[in-house]
């Protein structure tokens, strides 16, 4: 299971600050169990990899076994929440290159995450005369960029298959009764997911939103679930010396009343791009309220050591750093001995990237903490779904910790609503007409 190293933190945050903590931390832990809090209507996240419903999944395993077996590609289509933890996982269990492997998946393209006109033309493009489906994903049906991809591909589809064989390649994951994807998904008879009631989507990568795309991709989500299941009882212990995620969660917030109004999420495998992608906008949408909550970046290590590397060491000391470590070596490849060793690299020959990946990640981290950034690390056994989804619920409940101790609702997102209220005035929606006009003239 994952551990946490705050070593590095004591320099900034006395160990005193943290056992004071505990009480707070406790309080939060019990808020959020016994669904008191701010939002508490959307905290089923909280048990859902114990109590997700089994005949729903088994459905959702036979559908993603039939994209396999009929499809070349799939478009996963959904914004934010309704895309993030899909391409996270995807990413992380299958390389941020999988469309280029070799493969007996179908490819993934994700769309419906911008308004890009060239960006869904090249994703059409690449299908090409492919045999595809969609798993179209909106709680609400009406988000403007999901809702206009969708469109688009549902034509192509009936294009190319007809009604009837669109109709059984197009998967909605949505509300269970309410929005216009719901009533859409009845009325053409497409085969449904619920993305349930009692979980937004930032905290929905473990249920259909996430499993059907994931599961199609070919990874194990039995073993995603299984390790959310043990970081769940496990992360249940309501003692700081036992809990993880309480480390993390008084780690984040000391330091954030200490003055550190940015949190820099680090990680030493380029395929965690996603995953920093999707912490993001869990810790970004859960706590940027009321002018308040650390910004969340993220960094690709080591390459954004030569662009950000710089600003880490010697910028404004308003930092914090998360350093996610995978301390199992995937892969054995070894620097090759080179007879002329122009390069002077000989000292290195024979040993492991893993090896040399590791003491890039200590350096740095001596490094920067050295420079007042103080570190927390989390240590991951193995990056494998099991593990992978041990940390997507481990940061879940980190969140919902840090974020009713910071006195937000975390699971609450008004902010998100002024620039669509603006682009639908823009866009001439109905009912909107007098904004238009008055934004117009502001540009
Ligand atoms: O976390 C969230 O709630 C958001 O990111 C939503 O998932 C996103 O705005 C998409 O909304 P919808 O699923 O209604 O299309």
């Amino acid at each position: 299971m994952l551990t946490v190293n705050w070593k590095s933190v004591s320099d900034a945050v006395s160990e005193r600050a943290f056992s004071d903590l505990a009480p707070e931390l406790a309080g939060a832990h019990e808020t959020l169990a016994a669904r008191t809090g701010l939002g508490a209507a959307f905290t089923d996240w909280l048990t859902w990899p114990g109590a997700y419903d089994r005949a729903e999944y088994d459905r959702l395993k036979a559908a993603a076994a039939r994209i396999r077996s009929d499809s070349k590609a799939l478009v996963v289509i959904g914004i934010g929440g309704s895309y993030l933890g899909a391409r996270a996982v995807i990413e992380a269990l299958g390389s941020p290159n999988y469309n280029l492997k070799q493969k007996d998946t179908p490819d993934i393209f994700f769309a419906g995450n911008n308004l890009s006109a060239s960006y869904l033309r090249e994703i059409i493009a690449l299908i090409g005369d492919r045999d595809f489906s969609v798993n179209v994903i909106s709680k609400s049906g009406t988000t403007t960029e999901p809702a206009v991809a969708f469109r688009l591909l549902k034509t192509l589809l009936e294009d190319r298959f007809g009604p009837e064989g669109a109709r059984r390649r197009i998967y909605a994951t949505t509300d269970k009764a309410r929005g216009a994807l719901r009533g859409l998904a009845e009325r053409e008879r497409y085969e449904t997911f619920v993305i349930p009631d009692g979980i937004g989507g930032r905290f929905s990568v473990l249920t259909p939103v996430g499993l059907l795309p994931i599961a199609a991709a070919g990874v194990d989500t039995d073993a995603l679930l299984k390790g959310a299941r043990d970081a769940m009882q496990r992360l249940d212990a309501r003692a700081l010396a036992d809990n993880p995620a309480w480390q993390y969660a008084a780690a984040r917030t000391l330091l954030y009343r200490a003055g550190k109004t940015v949190e820099v999420l680090a990680c030493y495998e380029p395929c965690f791009r996603f995953v920093g992608e999707w912490w993001k906008q869990l810790f970004g949408e859960s706590e940027g309220k009321e002018q308040g909550g650390l910004l969340p970046v993220t960094l690709d290590l080591t390459a954004d050591l030569h662009s950000m590397g710089q600003y880490m060491q010697q910028g404004l000391r308003n930092l914090l750093e998360t350093v996610v470590v995978f301390d199992t070596p995937d892969d054995l490849l070894s620097v090759p001995f080179d007879p002329e060793d122009a390069d002077g690299l000989n000292f290195l020959s024979g040993m492991r990237l893993f090896d040399i990946n590791r003491r890039a990640f200590e350096g740095t981290y001596l490094a920067h903490v050295d420079g007042g950034v103080p570190n927390v690390v989390v240590h991951v056994p193995k990056l494998d779904a099991y593990h992978l989804g041990a940390l997507l619920h481990f940061f879940m409940l980190s969140c919902g910790l840090s974020g009713t101790m910071l006195g937000v609702n975390p699971f609450d997102q008004p902010g998100v609503e002024a620039y669509k209220a603006n682009m639908f005035a823009l866009l001439g929606k109905p009912g909107y007409e007098k904004q238009g006009a008055a934004l117009r003239a502001r540009l």
